[in-house]
């Protein structure tokens, strides 16, 4: 026998600190999607998720919940791990960065890199912000000595810290992102190339004294391994790199995709290459950095009370509709909005009328009017040759879409063809043929092409909807039948045998009743977000009591001239990471505000908002830009950030 061709595919690490919703799901379904999909196709397939068990904030979260670290952590794994089940992900491997096979490699592929001189010891000295956990250089900060995030003061901080010699990776990286396609889409390639390589790359802190909570330098144990070393090195220690048995890191390294969301694409694009360049190993092929869902269109987060959970839409819908509408509503490389509607309407209008009518009046009119068997004779019809023609173009199209992972291309692909069997129905309309016995063979023809339509629909979809597919093939009486089902099969038109049985099932989807459905979802998640998910943090924050500052008067108050005021554009702060630039419409005049929220808000986000001004604020520079008032935004410390906005009020008009 042949080998096999392998094909390695990884979501990010999670980190195991709350619930997972949608949104992460959402990578580990595409990942899934694409594995299978593989599997499908004839690869030896490697698919790799886990979790992300260091750094302070685990620490934190652990310490809060009166437990050891992993005592939590043990609980959070459990939770991720069944909801993968329920899920159906078919990962192949489950790392967390707490077991020995990772650690253990880690601190070698730490001294190594440290034995080479890629990474040296140095003082980290910066000015620290305590709630917002960063340091600031000098030029950073506003009026000498405060955070430009959250504009309070900066503690001088010295810590001893190791570093990783990122800068001497500079020219190949450029390289990397000029020459190819590792990076994609093609935008977050063009972001990455504007907002960090061209600035230049500077040496990475990559050790922490500050806690204890990861892995420790072997030849200097009051250190810890930060974050990045230790959390990106998964994708290799899983495989047995630096490990006792390094035959599956012989076989599946480099990895042919890794999926990661927009916002760590800089970790995986730059971080990520240069520590495989130091260490002499080949690089992934490709890493897919895929836009955010959003909901209500801010990022999905629980600390924002605007989640949907994947269980319980598994519960009430089934997994397939759930995966079916995050990889079909959302095109896969940007952003998109969750709305309880868009969900409801994406089932009714492509599940229940689409496929599921197919499917059900199809096998119906083969029990009406051929007692449910299929019959293969020569007659032909004169829409037959339009509808093969229209099956072979969305076959090939899929197949593109999928080895792209423009998965909401590769469904509207095959849906197409849904349509396309709809209609023929409408075309030789079956009811009229089975009026005249003379038109008998035409009818049993065209109920053959009807059944041979679904059956290769089905096949196609198997490694996206595998419960859709497995239950139309069962109609099909073909379960299991590799060369009825295989990929193979789904490329030939015909080959349904004679003589074949149909079955009646229940209905693949039931019609939803839209405005229902929504006030049940909405009852559904707004009754989760008060009761399940007030876990730890969230209990801690509701009941944490307020520090409230000094009383002001009316006339204080109104000194502070607070407007609406529409962002008409934004664009990333060309210094600061951290930093928006935002042209704000007030009124007739038009202002420009720099605000700390790129890591919440993407400039694209910001545009249209309507948000609340501050106007009279003394114009500052942050960073060299100036910025003429602020926007208010919400959140505390080390929190997901929300903008209030003002819907519907015109701009310029005054907040009281
Ligand atoms: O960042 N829309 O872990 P994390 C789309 N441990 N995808 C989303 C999403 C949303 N609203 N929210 C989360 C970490 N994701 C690090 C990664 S990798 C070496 C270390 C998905 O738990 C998306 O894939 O914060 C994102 O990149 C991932 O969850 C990050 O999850
Ligand atoms: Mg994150």
């Amino acid at each position: 026998m042949t080998k096999k061709p392998t094909f390695y595919v990884t979501t990010p690490i999670y980190y195991p600190s709350g619930k997972l919703h949608i949104g992460h799901a959402y990578t580990t379904i595409a990942a899934d999607a694409i594995a299978r999909f593989k599997r499908f196709c004839g690869y030896d397939v490697r698919f790799l998720t886990g979790t992300d068990e260091h750094g302070e904030k685990i620490q934190k979260k652990a310490q809060e919940a009166n437990k050891t670290e992993i005592e939590f952590l043990d609980e959070q794994i459990a939770d991720i791990k069944a909801l993968w089940k329920k899920l159906e992900i078919s990962n192949d491997d489950f790392i967390r960065t707490t077991e020995p096979r990772h650690e253990k490699a880690i601190q070698k592929i730490f001294t190594k890199l440290y034995e080479q001189g890629d990474i040296y010891k140095g003082e980290y000295e910066g000015n620290y912000c305590v709630p917002c956990e960063s340091f600031w250089t000098e030029s950073q900060m506003i009026d000498g000595n405060k955070c430009p995030d959250c504009g309070r003061e900066t503690t001088l901080v010295k810590e001893e810290s190791y570093f990783f010699r990122l800068s001497k990776y500079e020219d190949r990286i450029r390289d990397l992102f000029e020459n190819g396609n590792f990076v994609e889409p093609e935008s977050r390639k063009n972001e990455m190339i504007k907002n960090f390589l061209d600035p230049g790359l500077e040496d990475l802190s990559v050790t922490r004294t500050s806690f204890d909570w990861g892995v420790k330098v072997p030849f200097d144990e009051k250190h810890v391994i930060y974050v990045w070393i230790d959390a990106l090195c998964n994708y290799i220690t899983a495989l047995g790199y630096m490990g006792e048995d390094d035959t599956k890191y012989k076989t599946y390294w480099p990895a042919n995709v890794q999926l990661v969301a927009k916002e760590i694409v800089r970790f995986h694009t730059i971080i990520w290459p240069a520590v495989l360049m130091a260490l002499d190993l080949p690089l992934p092929e490709k890493v897919f950095g895929h836009g955010w869902i959003l909901f209500a269109d801010d990022k999905m987060s629980k600390s924002k009370g605007n989640i949907v959970y994947p269980g319980p839409m598994v519960e009430r819908y089934g997994v397939d509709a759930l995966k079916y509408f995050l990889l079909r509503e959302f095109s896969f490389g940007q952003d998109g909005s969750y709305t309880h509607r868009n969900f409801v309407n994406r089932i009714n209008s492509d599940l229940v009328n689409d496929l599921g009518n197919l499917v059900s009046r199809s096998i119906s009119m083969v029990e009406k009017y051929n007692n449910g068997i299929l019959e293969k004779n020569d007659s032909t019809t004169e829409f037959d040759e339009s509808l093969i023609e229209t099956y072979k173009e969305a076959r090939k199209d899929f197949e593109e879409h999928m080895n792209t992972l423009m998965f909401h291309e590769a469904l509207e692909s095959v849906w197409k063809f849904v349509r396309r069997t709809n209609k023929y129905i409408d075309e030789t309309t079956p009811w009229i043929l089975a009026k005249d016995p003379e038109n008998k063979e035409v009818l049993n023809k065209v109920l053959y092409n009807l059944c041979e339509s679904i059956r290769l629909i089905s096949a196609l979809i198997s490694s996206l909807l595998p419960h859709t597919s497995e239950e139309i093939f069962k109609r099909l009486s073909i379960t299991g039948n590799e060369e009825l089902t295989n990929w193979e099969s789904s490329n030939e038109f015909g080959l349904l045998a004679s003589g074949t049985k149909v079955q009646k099932g229940e209905l693949l989807f039931p019609r939803l009743d839209v405005e229902e459905e929504i006030s049940i979802l909405e009852n559904l998640f707004a009754e989760r977000i008060v009761d399940q998910e007030s876990t730890n943090d969230e209990k801690i924050e509701e009941e944490k009591e307020l520090e409230h500052k000094e009383t002001i008067t009316i006339d204080d108050f109104d000194k502070v001239e607070l407007r609406v005021g529409r962002v008409i554009e934004c664009e990333k702060h060309p210094k600061a990471d951290r930093l928006l630039v935002s042209k704000i419409k007030l009124g007739s005049e038009i202002r420009q505000i720099v605000s700390g929220i790129a890591q919440w808000y993407s400039p694209e986000d910001m545009v249209g908002k309507d948000v609340v001004v501050v106007c009279n604020l003394k114009p500052v520079k942050l960073r060299g830009v100036e910025s003429q008032g602020m926007i208010l935004a919400a959140g505390d410390d080390g929190d997901d950030l929300v903008i209030p906005q003002a819907i519907g009020a015109k701009s310029g008009a005054e907040v009281r």
